[in-house]
């Protein structure tokens, strides 16, 4: 077997602090409620969680717009509650990734605050600034410029204006990054999420927003000055890559990034010729099957993949890629099977083992996020190209919000996130049906069904699970719902069979002949695959 780093077999899940557990009732979730679940984690299995971001914010982004990369945001706790974080998760073999937000920081953070004191300030160079304004958009809605009268100039925010872009391009600037990246790495964190990490390095007079000139010297730099100085650092990139960039960025001998995950498989209903996520359109399944296929067969043996399907920043997919109505627990479990037989590392967003679900706010008002609210403003109040009913679907479906909803763990007051306190987003209302303690002693749940496919990612069939020879079996595949493939690592040989919608299909029987059954989210296989039925057999 292949030496793999420890990384590569792991099961990371991703903590939104703010909505995981509120033990002093103040309404938004901190680090001694993480603390409280960590024994739930290791009981699921996982080997490390992504924190969003926890550092003094804000809060305009809930944290995205980082003040003090050095101090922990008062709303979750402090250092020394991040030290016994650090602490009890390692009892536990759990390793912390902290969210490396670094394409651009807060307002209030005090190198902007000196920036525009002063043109002559050596952290006015820190930033981008320009006389004059062009037609430049935020990707949250708006123009991309921010006027400072004290300079009489222009600041380059590419999302939100409470957060300014970084100009990497200054070397001192790079250096404070590593600074930051050795300072948490120091504390014994195991490595970093990179906040919109393919950012960095632009072009903006020749329109070149992402994947710059810059990026892979920044990068390898990076890591040549931080990461590569501590033991088998883990470091998964926001992008959206093609296979070509991902392995610019993730081959091991070019020294820069452990991962990068890719957004094509879990933003399909993005694909709308107009407004995006907010006009949300029907999961093309063949399009989902050959994209999943190209990544699984594009990377291998080069670099290695990510598997998620869920994070802070998209809808849920149950609600989006399966059916919340009458087949929520079996959807659930499909999609836990399509993703957790993959090659790769897993990303699993906190609610996802539940099967968490839409929330389905219907007011405006109980939306929070600053995307959602000021695309709201720019396309319905301003620009007036969608209707107020049209955005609200889109909303319903791909809010950020919709995934940033309270942690269900039981069904006592606020689903046990709290004590009763009023919570900084409404709760889900599907609170009382899904939850921790509804699942966890029920052999069906899909808590539980989670849990066996992690077991199965460390069982003696590892290998196969983790970085088998990925082939599709598309001659088996009569329907577009139907997704049939086999993983193969030495004489381990798996087949995975998947009904991707609700219609029931027939398929060909001797794909499970005289095969063992491993799992399967129905009791057991019949002649007719059911709606969302997933199979694995072996052999
Ligand atoms: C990333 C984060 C998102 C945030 C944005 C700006 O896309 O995942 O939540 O709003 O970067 O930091």
């Amino acid at each position: 077997m292949k030496k793999r780093f420890w990384w590569q077999d792991a099961v990371i899940y991703q903590i939104y602090p703010r909505s995981f557990m509120d033990s002093n009732n103040d309404g938004n979730g901190d680090i001694q409620g993480i603390i409280s679940k960590l024994d739930y984690l290791a009981d699921l299995g996982v080997n490390g969680i992504w924190l969003s971001p926890i550092y003094v914010s804000p809060m305009k982004d809930n944290g995205y717009d980082v003040a003090d990369y050095f101090d922990i945001n008062p709303m979750f706790g402090t250092m020394a509650d991040f030290d016994e974080l650090l602490k009890e998760a390692k009892k536990r073999n759990i390793k912390i990734l902290m969210d490396l937000v670094c394409n651009h920081t807060s307002i209030e953070h005090k190198w902007f605050k000196e920036a525009i004191k002063d043109k002559n300030s050596k952290y006015h160079d820190f930033y981008i600034f320009k006389d004059k304004p062009d037609d430049k958009k935020s990707s949250f809605g708006g123009s991309a410029w921010c006027y400072v009268p004290s300079l009489d100039e222009y600041y380059y925010h590419y999302f939100d204006e409470s957060q300014a872009d970084l100009n990497w391009a200054n070397p001192e600037l790079r250096q404070e990054i590593a600074n930051i990246c050795k300072f948490w790495l120091d504390k014994g964190c195991g490595g970093f999420r990179l906040d919109a990490i393919e950012l960095i390095s632009k072009d903006l007079d020749k329109n070149i927003f992402a994947n710059g000139p810059h990026i892979h010297q920044y990068l390898h730099e990076l890591n040549r000055n931080a990461f590569s100085l501590y033991d088998e650092t883990l470091t998964v990139g926001e992008g959206w890559p093609t296979i070509d960039i991902c392995l610019d960025y993730t081959r091991p001998e070019r020294e820069e990034l452990s991962l990068i995950f890719e957004f094509q498989t879990a933003t399909l209903d993005w694909n709308s010729p107009k407004f995006s996520k907010y006009n949300p359109v029907p999961v093309n399944h063949s399009e989902l099957k050959d994209i999943i296929t190209n990544w699984q067969v594009g990377l291998k043996d080069k670099a290695w993949n990510v598997v998620f399907l869920e994070n802070h920043d998209l809808g849920r997919t149950v609600t989006r890629y399966g059916n919340d109505k009458e087949y929520k627990v079996e959807s659930a479990k499909m999609l836990a099977t399509l993703m957790m037989c993959l090659n790769g590392t897993i990303f699993l967003y906190q609610g996802q083992e539940l099967g968490m679900i839409n929330p389905y706010f219907k007011d405006l008002d109980l939306y929070d996020d600053v995307d959602s609210k000021t695309m709201y403003h720019d396309l319905v109040e301003t620009m007036k190209v969608m209707s107020h009913d049209d955005f609200m679907h889109g909303l319903l479906m791909n809010s950020r919000d919709n995934a940033r909803t309270p942690m269900h763990w039981d069904n006592s007051i606020n689903s046990g996130f709290n004590n009763g306190a009023k919570t900084w987003l409404a709760m889900n209302i599907h609170a009382k049906d899904i939850n921790v303690a509804n699942q966890i002693n029920d052999d069906n749940s899909v808590l539980n069904y989670y849990k066996k496919l992690i077991k199965l990612r460390n069982s003696n069939l590892k290998n196969v699970f983790v970085d088998g020879y990925f082939e599709r079996l598309s001659e088996f595949e009569t329907h577009d719902d139907l997704f049939v493939y086999k993983k193969k690592y030495d004489d381990e040989i798996i087949i995975v069979i998947i009904n991707l919608g609700q219609t029931e299909l027939t398929y060909d029987q001797s794909l499970i002949k005289d095969k063992k059954v491993i799992l399967s989210n129905y009791h057991q296989p019949n002649a007719k695959l059911r709606a969302y039925e997933a199979i694995v057999v072996m052999g």
